[in-house]
């Protein structure tokens, strides 16, 4: 049993600096748990106390059925990667995976066998007699993955283990580990992960379940699809997604949502929903989720980015910045129009409370249900 589960986790730095502040998470055995949030956030200080690397100022970290506070990081059952793989320069790929075993005095004949089941897993094989300075980055990726892998932990620790790596790289390592932590849990070999990246792509595209963090606190723990498209607030609704969600400033006024001099009706389904009708607020519509058509917002077009399949037109809304992702063919046709109309999808719409920042629509489906 690898569960993970952080009770009232607290980090002081130096007697006055809280990092931490209190947080609770439960990651289930088998999980593959992102921790996801901008830098400064303690996700390498969360990672870091449940691998034993940093002391814990209060909480409970229990790993399965121990309680792992005061335990070092050898007696946890955990294998940590790191950003920075530092690979022994002097020991060739084969010595640099079974150097943890030879420390922990496994025998050559069980070494050996362990090297070649880690590197058929990894796909290294041809690289064993090699010196670190021989790899490139991803196949020194992946030497680092096997020194961690070799060790059968319990618990996988990786801290943006793929932010050195160029683009292309980054991509295919992201289905290799996915990939192997799909390949070990088929096999029985208990795998739970716990995976810091500040990037939002990595994050919904390896997660099982992503706690996003802001501040040393938690804004939202869900799946990927959960927190695409019910975003629990303003935070996570602009940390998640690409291009980022649009958060109009506006007010709730007479069933319309006001922006400036326009006014945009709201449908039924969603007045039936807001807990209140009137007052400042935010619209939050993702680039996806605006329509060029006749009706909306009028917004008059700055610029627009060319990705190939698709273009994001940037707006201006009443002295707002507006994105929006249309189809080439669309983009061909509106010529050289300056004025568009920007209609968003009604289902996909959210309206956040400009004081704290909650999804209102969310908050109160939730309570519906
Ligand atoms: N050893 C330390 N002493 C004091 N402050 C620290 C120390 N390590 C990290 N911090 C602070 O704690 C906060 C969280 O840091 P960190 O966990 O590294 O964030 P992240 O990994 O999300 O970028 C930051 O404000 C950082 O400056
Ligand atoms: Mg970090």
């Amino acid at each position: 049993m690898a569960r993970v589960q952080l009770r009232n986790l607290e980090k002081i730095y130096g007697g006055a600096f809280k990092a931490v502040h209190g947080i609770n998470l439960d990651i289930r055995d088998g999980e593959f748990m992102v921790l996801v949030g901008p830098s400064g956030c303690a996700k390498s200080t969360t990672l870091r106390m449940i691998a034993g690397l940093e002391q814990v100022t209060s909480g409970e970290i229990i790993i399965g059925d121990r309680l792992v506070n005061d335990l070092t990081p050898s007696q946890r059952s955990i294998a940590m990667v790191f950003q920075n793989y530092a690979l022994y320069p002097h020991m060739k790929v084969r010595g640099n995976l079974a150097f943890g075993l030879r420390i922990a005095g496994v025998p050559k004949a069980e070494r050996d066998a362990a090297v070649d089941q880690v590197a058929k897993i990894l796909e290294i094989e041809p690289l064993l007699d090699r010196l670190p300075k021989q790899l490139s980055g991803g196949q020194a990726q992946r030497v680092a993955l096997g020194r961690a892998l070799i060790k059968k932990p319990g618990v996988f620790l990786f801290d943006e283990p793929l932010s050195n790596l160029d683009a292309k790289l980054r991509a295919s390592m992201r289905v290799r580990i996915t990939d192997l932590h799909r390949q070990l849990k088929a096999e029985g070999r208990s795998s739970t992960v716990v995976y810091v990246t500040h990037d939002q792509t990595e994050a919904m595209t390896m997660g099982d379940r992503i706690c996003v963090m802001q501040g040393g606190r938690i804004m939202q723990v869900a799946t990927p699809k959960e927190l695409y498209n019910k975003p629990a607030n303003i935070f996570v609704a602009g940390f998640i997604g690409s291009p980022e969600m649009n958060l109009i400033e506006g007010s709730l006024t007479d069933g319309s949502f006001v922006v400036g001099t326009q006014k945009l009706p709201l449908a039924p389904e969603i007045l039936r929903h807001l807990p209140v009708l009137s007052g400042a607020a935010v619209l939050g519509v993702r680039p996806q989720h605006l329509e060029l058509g006749q009706q909306g917002f009028t917004a008059r077009l700055i610029s627009a980015e060319f990705m190939g399949h698709e273009v994001n037109l940037h707006a201006e809304l009443e002295g707002q910045r507006v994105v929006c992702v249309v189809g080439a063919d669309e983009f061909e046709r509106l010529g050289n129009r300056e004025v568009v109309r920007l209609q968003p999808e009604m289902k996909s719409l959210h309206i956040f409370d400009k004081a704290d920042g909650r999804n209102m629509l969310r908050s109160a489906a939730a309570m519906a249900a």
